[in-house]
């Protein structure tokens, strides 16, 4: 059978994975470990970051970058953004430890997250970090915490109920807001009423535009009742492609049941959006660059004009090329026309599977035989669990050489939420390593352990 009559998505090109890949240095280390394990590039996420200050730099946005740190546990990420001056968006009390730890300092944090409790809101007061007052009693246990006479005020940020998504847990609706912002101003230097956020859901530009520009209105009236309101943060949600226009519509319009292990069936809603016509940097400046309702120019313009600073907290587009995982195949069972893989680890160390999808971008095939036969060998990945439903690829992935024991899976950017979310260490496996790359140029590329990897 040939590899058209299997859908493949090739992961986009990426030069330092691939210079990984053929060091030799996954297959040393997987031998080490014995057991699956995660390893990370630095120099990607420092290129991320760069390249989305690059586009507030071209539109003289006065703009912030937050990493949203839920997207990997690694401490490499808050070190490169201590290093680099990025601020962290942390929704916990251990990440906001972790942060601190990690040398970012207080004031580049902001605070997101529902129904923060006390010891949370104390910890950002004493830290000055900025926090995203998500309801009406958070703002004034927020306001509880600050001592009187206090140097340092509450920093906030009052986070808004999408109009679009009225479902949405998180935020408050106009009401909500204007009584949150009478009791900033009843609250008066016990807080810092910075401004209003929102996260919204799915990847579209246009509806970000729109709502980030009533929040620059939000803001203008705000300073009007005598408030601080200088500044906006959108949230995260800037997309990142993993794979080119045509593999991913290709894809989607091949794949059915008969493609999965057990005739699993998704529907193309049940994926992430794999491919995005502006991703990462590109989304920041397609929105920089974008009409909202209303209005004749630019957002970019529109914040320039109010004064107001723009803050994002992207995870997945600045971790976008930042990782991979690897498994090594400990059996392999032969089923009617493909193979069954059986791998050192499990789905839990590739999240996209626990929610009802599937992680889709290729891994790469590391063969341990030299003479592995070539050809077409589509075959499944199953975990290394007693569960069924513990499959790492439901997809029969049509392999470019047959698949054998001892054979490393290389699963390409899984950086972005695939790698520890869910991780859990079922069945007393090991908890995946992180191992840091530092740099991929030299003849052997040189790692250490993640100081976080346990
Ligand atoms: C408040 C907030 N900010 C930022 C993010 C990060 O989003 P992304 O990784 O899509 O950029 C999230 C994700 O859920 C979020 O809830």
């Amino acid at each position: 059978m040939s590899t058209t009559d299997w859908p493949t998505l090739p992961a986009l090109p990426d030069p330092a994975t691939a210079a990984v890949l053929g060091s030799g240095l996954l297959e040393e280390l997987s031998y080490a470990f014995s057991g699956p394990f995660h390893f990370l590039l630095p120099d990607a996420f420092d290129a991320n970051l760069r390249a989305l200050r690059a586009a507030f730099d071209e539109t003289g946005v006065d703009g912030t970058v937050y990493f949203a740190k839920k997207a990997n546990k690694a401490a490499l990420w808050i070190e490169r953004c201590a290093l680099t001056g990025a601020g962290v968006d942390v929704a916990s009390a251990g990440e906001l430890r972790e942060a601190l730890g990690h040398g970012v300092r207080g004031e580049d944090l902001v605070v997101t997250g529902p129904a923060k409790d006390p010891g949370l809101l104390g910890l950002a007061v004493r830290h000055g970090a900025l926090v995203a007052v998500d309801a009406l009693d958070e703002l004034d246990a927020l306001v509880a915490t600050v001592p009187s006479g206090a140097r340092r005020p509450a920093r906030l940020l009052l986070r808004c109920l999408p109009p679009d998504q009225p479902h949405s847990r998180f935020g408050m609706n106009e009401a909500e807001l204007a009584a949150a912002t009478d009791r900033c101003l009843r609250a008066g230097d016990a807080v810092r009423m910075e401004g209003f956020s929102f996260h919204l859901s799915g990847y579209a530009i246009q509806p970000r535009a729109d709502l980030a520009a009533h929040l620059v209105g939000l803001c203008l009236k705000a300073r009007v009742q005598g408030l601080e309101a200088g500044r906006i943060s959108i949230g995260g949600g800037l997309p990142v492609s993993y794979t080119d226009a045509d593999s991913w519509h290709t894809f989607l319009s091949e794949q059915n049941s008969g493609h999965y292990h057990a005739g699993k069936s998704f529907g193309s809603g049940d994926f992430y959006p794999y491919f995005a016509p502006a991703a990462g940097a590109d989304a920041l400046r397609a929105l920089l660059a974008a009409r909202p309702e209303g209005h004749d120019g630019s957002f970019a313009g529109l914040l320039k004009e109010a004064g107001v600073a723009l803050l994002t907290e992207p995870g997945r587009a600045l971790l976008d090329r930042a990782g991979a995982t690897v498994f090594r195949v400990q059996g392999v069972k032969e089923r009617d026309g493909y193979r069954l893989l059986t791998v050192d680890g499990s789905s839990l160390s590739l999240s996209e599977q626990w929610f009802n999808s599937e992680y889709l971008p290729d891994p790469y095939l590391l063969s341990y035989a030299a003479d592995a036969p070539a050809g077409t060998w589509p075959a499944c990945v199953g975990a290394a669990t007693c569960l069924e439903s513990d499959m790492v690829s439901w997809r029969k992935i049509p392999f470019r050489r047959r698949p054998g024991i001892g054979d490393l899976l290389v699963y390409p950017n899984t950086a972005g939420y695939q790698m520890d979310s869910n991780e859990s260490p079922f069945h007393d496996l090991a908890l995946p390593p992180k191992v840091v790359v530092d740099r991929t140029e030299r003849p052997r590329p040189r790692w250490r352990l993640d100081r976080h990897f346990t």
